[in-house]
């Protein structure tokens, strides 16, 4: 354990908490909220925006656990074109394998067809300058942990070291219809990214860092 607060604790993202990635992932993927109902496969979500970065940058991705167990994460990768390359060249290609291709056509799509599809498309690069802001993550808290500042506990963590690697600084993407999260970020520090690159529903926010993030 790296910290605790009360009864929360926050340590490394181990392959044994892969399961529970996705879980987290999957109940707070619909724009923050229980995506359950909507995804037909339970596990896609976790697998394009969760686990990956247990895998591909493991030295960033922390879990927040209680004891009902994992509670939350976040998650990091220094350096998000080599993290595409990462996705596109080795995580993609075996889960593609296995899952049909919707088709472009976001009309027709029903279900986790959309996951499907960015499985088999393969990840685009943000458009943000990624000279200033290279990093990216991932945060999400279960509705019992939300509210008790350990998300802006949890991102110090992760930008803390991100920081002391020498990144120079972070975006991170959110669904335009999540206003919650956006709050969230301004109020640690982050701001939309000018001009305010927007890919298909995703808004960013950016921050530099340095040795002292928050
Ligand atoms: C968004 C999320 C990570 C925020 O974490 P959290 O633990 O609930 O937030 P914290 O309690 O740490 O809040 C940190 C600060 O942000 C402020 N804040 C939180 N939500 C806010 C909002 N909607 N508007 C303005 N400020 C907000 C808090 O008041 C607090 O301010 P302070 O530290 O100056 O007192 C968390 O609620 C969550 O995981 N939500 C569901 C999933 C999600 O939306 N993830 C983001 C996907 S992009």
């Amino acid at each position: 354990m790296i910290d605790r607060r009360g009864p929360f604790g926050i340590r490394p993202a181990t392959p044994e908490d892969r399961a529970a990635l996705s879980m987290v992932c999957l109940r707070t993927g619909d724009a923050g909220e229980d995506a359950t109902g909507k995804e037909d496969d339970p596990e896609l979500l976790g697998l394009i925006y969760a686990v990956p970065y247990q895998v591909g940058a493991p030295e960033f991705a922390f879990v927040i656990e209680d004891s009902g167990g994992v509670c939350g994460y976040v998650l990091g990768a220094a350096d998000t074109m080599a993290f595409q390359r990462f996705m596109n060249d080795e995580w993609f290609p075996p889960i593609r394998a296995r899952l049909r291709d919707p088709g472009a056509d976001a009309g027709l799509w029903n279900g986790s067809d959309w996951g499907r599809r960015v499985v088999h498309e393969g990840w685009s690069l943000p458009p943000v300058d990624l000279a200033r802001y290279p990093a990216h993550g991932h945060i999400d808290l279960l509705p019992r942990a939300q509210g008790r500042g350990l998300g802006r506990w949890a991102m110090e963590v992760m930008l803390g070291a991100l920081g002391a690697q020498g990144v120079p600084g972070i975006h991170l993407g959110l669904s335009a219809r999540n206003g919650k999260a956006l709050g969230f970020y301004e109020r640690i520090g982050f701001r939309v990214a000018d001009p305010p690159g927007i890919l298909d529903d995703t808004v960013f926010v950016v921050k530099a860092l340095g040795r002292a993030v928050m």
